[in-house]
Order: C-alpha cells, then sequence, then structure tokens
C-alpha cells in the first residue's frame, strides 16, 4: 500500500512517499528564513508560500519517484493542530488528490505523527510512553496502537521549545533560539539554584514553562547591562561564559522539569518499559543524555527519531497515514481542519474499500 503525505501546518511545505512501511521518498520547501526576518512564523505568509509550492513539490515527489499520481492509494494530511490558513492549505489539496486518484483520504493528528515516526527507523513503538516536545506543545501520551494514543498531560502555557526560543530571542540568540541555546549550553556551568523547576508541585502530568521564562528575564536584564556580547548572535565563539553558564542552568531546568513528569507518568503506567521522545526539543542534548539515563535506570528502552525526522516533515505523516491506512481507517472529505487549541475528534471511520 503506497501512502502520500502531506504536511503544511506550520512553515514547512513537505510531500512524501511511503510505501509498506518504508519512505520512498521525501521532498520539502522550508519558510524558515523568510519567517526568520521577522522573529517567528507570519501565518498569512506562511499560508501563501503552502499554496505556492504544493503542486510543483507533488509533481517533483511523483517525477523523482516515476510513479503517476493513479500509483496512491491513500492520500494523508496533517489536519491540525497547527497554524489554522497552512492547515488548510495542505488539507484542501490533499481531499483534491484523494477525489482525483481514486485514493483514500486520511486526516493525522500531527503530533501523534512526530511520535510515530521512530518506526519508520524500524523502532518498536508499543506499548509506550510518548513525550512530544516541539516549539508548540508539550505532551505526555500513552502509546498502544495508531489508533489508540491517549494524552496524559499537556502544556498549559508556552510550550518548552516556545520557552526556549523567548529565552533565546531575550539573549539575542538567531531565531529559533533553541539549537543554539542548547550549544551554548554545553559550554556552560550549571547552577541549580539560579531557575525553578516549575509546575511540579501538583498531582497532575501538565506542563507550564512561563514563569520560567519570567524568571530567565529577571536573570538577564542586569547581565545585559554590564556583560556585551553581538546581536543577533549566531557563533557561540561570541558568547561570554556568564551568558553559557545561564544557558546551561536554564536548559537544565527545563529538561528537569520533562524528566520529573515523564518520571511520575512512567509510575503511573507501570507496564511501560518504552519512552518515545519527538518533537523539535528531542534534539536537545541534555534531554537526550537525560531520557536515556532514565529509563535505563529503570531496565527499559528510549526511542529518539533520527533528527531529520525529529523537525516538521512528511514523511512521519505519510508513515502515520499508513499505519492507520492498515487498521481500516479513512476520513470522510467533510472531514475538519483543527487549529491550534482544539481537541483532535477521533471522527475516523472504517475504509469502504480496504
Ligand atoms: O517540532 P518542531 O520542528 O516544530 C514545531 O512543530 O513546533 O520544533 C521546533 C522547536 C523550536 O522551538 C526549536 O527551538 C526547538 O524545537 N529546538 C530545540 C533544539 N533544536 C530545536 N530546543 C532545544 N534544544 C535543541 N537542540
Ligand atoms: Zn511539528
Amino acid at each position: 500500500m503506497r501512502c502520500l503525505g502531506i504536511e503544511s501546518s506550520c512553515d514547512e511545505t513537505a510531500l512524501a512517499l511511503v510505501e509498506d512501511g518504508r519512505l520512498i521518498d521525501a521532498v520539502l520547501a522550508t519558510q524558515a528564513d523568510m519567517h526568520a526576518l521577522f522573529g517567528g512564523v507570519v501565518p498569512e505568509l506562511a499560508s501563501r508560500e503552502h499554496y505556492r509550492f504544493c503542486g510543483a513539490l507533488f509533481d517533483e515527489l511523483m517525477r523523482r519517484a516515476g510513479l503517476d499520481a493513479s500509483a496512491v492509494d491513500v492520500v494523508a494530511v496533517s489536519r491540525g493542530p497547527g497554524l489554522l490558513g497552512s492547515l488548510l492549505v495542505g488539507v484542501a489539496f490533499a481531499k483534491g488528490l484523494a477525489l482525483g486518484c481514486g485514493a483514500r483520504f486520511l486526516g493525522v493528528n500531527h503530533l501523534h505523527a512526530h511520535l510515530l515516526a521512530a518506526g519508520l527507523e524500524g523502532a518498536t513503538l508499543f506499548p509506550s510512553l510518548g513525550l512530544l516536545a516541539s516549539g508548540g506543545h508539550t505532551h505526555l501520551y500513552r502509546l498502544d496502537s495508531p489508533s489508540r494514543i491517549v494524552q496524559l498531560g499537556r502544556t498549559l502555557d508556552d510550550a518548552a521549545g516556545e520557552a526556549f526560543d523567548k529565552v533565546g530571542k531575550l539573549m539575542g540568540l538567531a531565531y529559533p533560539g533553541g539549537r543554539l541555546l542548547d550549544m551554548l549550553a554545553r559550554q556552560g556551568r550549571a547552577d541549580d539554584r539560579l531557575f525553578p523547576r516549575p509546575y511540579l508541585d501538583n498531582d497532575n502530568l501538565d506542563f507550564s514553562f512561563s514563569g520560567l521564562k519570567t524568571a530567565a528575564a529577571a536573570w538577564l536584564s542586569p547581565l545585559a547591562k554590564t556583560v556585551d556580547w553581538p546581536r543577533p548572535l549566531n557563533d557561540p565563539a561570541d558568547a561570554p561564559q556568564e551568558l553559557k553558564d545561564g544557558c546551561a542552568s536554564f536548559n537544565k531546568a527545563v529538561v528537569d522539569t520533562l524528566m520529573e513528569k515523564t518520571r511520575r507518568a512512567l509510575d503511573r503506567n507501570p507496564d511501560l518499559r518504552r519512552l518515545v521522545v519527538a518533537g523539535g526539543v528531542a534534539a536537545n542534548s541534555l534531554l537526550r543524555e537525560e531520557a536515556t539515563a532514565l529509563m535505563t535506570a529503570r531496565g527499559g528502552e528510549v526511542v529518539f527519531p533520527s533528527p531529520r525526522l525529529c523537525t516538521d516533515n512528511a514523511a512521519m505523516v505519510a508513515y502515520a497515514g499508513w499505519l492507520l491506512a492498515c487498521e481500516g481507517w479513512e476520513h470522510p472529505l467533510s472531514m475538519e481542519t483543527i487549529p491550534r487549541g482544539r481537541a483532535i475528534p477521533e471522527d475516523m471511520r472504517r475504509a469502504a474499500k480496504p
């Protein structure tokens, strides 16, 4: 079974083909440089760029794969959460394509796709605990099957990646700041007393990072008055040691918080011996070390998709669509597109033509 995946939830337009669980090919057009000029994604511009890229990328993918559109059995698309205008471009394109090719149509939860991506690289996924940490989300899930993924916790305000990016912006780091902050942190020494581990004094599995961002701003403001560094900062070599130490402390506060709630989720789901960590923040070096240490200590294992599957991509959408199609699911063309902040309904139906 061949599944075409379409991703347009934020600032990457991407298409990929998965056949029988293996990636055939993938194409991607990023808008990151354009949005970097504005210090963040501009939704209206993102939608226009998706519209400009979709058709051309589809043609390129099919040409490279040596396939005709009729060879597509399933069209899967990220239906949310994300920027509504951006999602609508991909979903409308996917619906038209499915109708035109006579293919099955499936809307995929973008966050589930992030977690399922590691399966494309041969990892066993079920059952497991999933920690999704990206620029827009910080969620914990229980993964029992492609269609049985239960949310256990979520962020109440800023996502982990958003906290990295906002603090990075305050520090004058080039956008998005997460990756550079991680690099600087590796050259610094963490002081555990500098920043709080926020929102741990409760018995839920939710996260809240906005207070940590405020604490970082309060620490940074006097430093910026006494020590100078170039802004935007692109090269770690230009950062003063005080800034690197602050990055190490902030990085550790975020990772400690993520790991503490992950540990609690594992305690409440003692049958789970596998942790899947996904999303852009899964590229963080300390998070990788700490998650590995946590699972090793518990006699379990940790799964990280490779970095190219951690950022937004269509291979994960095609793979998630393929898994769901194999379970016999589809969506009607009336399927809704879901913006960030709204729950994704469980509205798949049994496929007419399995
Ligand atoms: O999953 P993703 O590519 O986009 C969303 O769908 O949100 O995640 C991007 C986020 C950004 O906030 C970026 O700063 C963060 O992932 N990020 C990192 C690292 N690499 C990317 N955060 C911390 N450490 C990193 N190494
Ligand atoms: Zn994403």
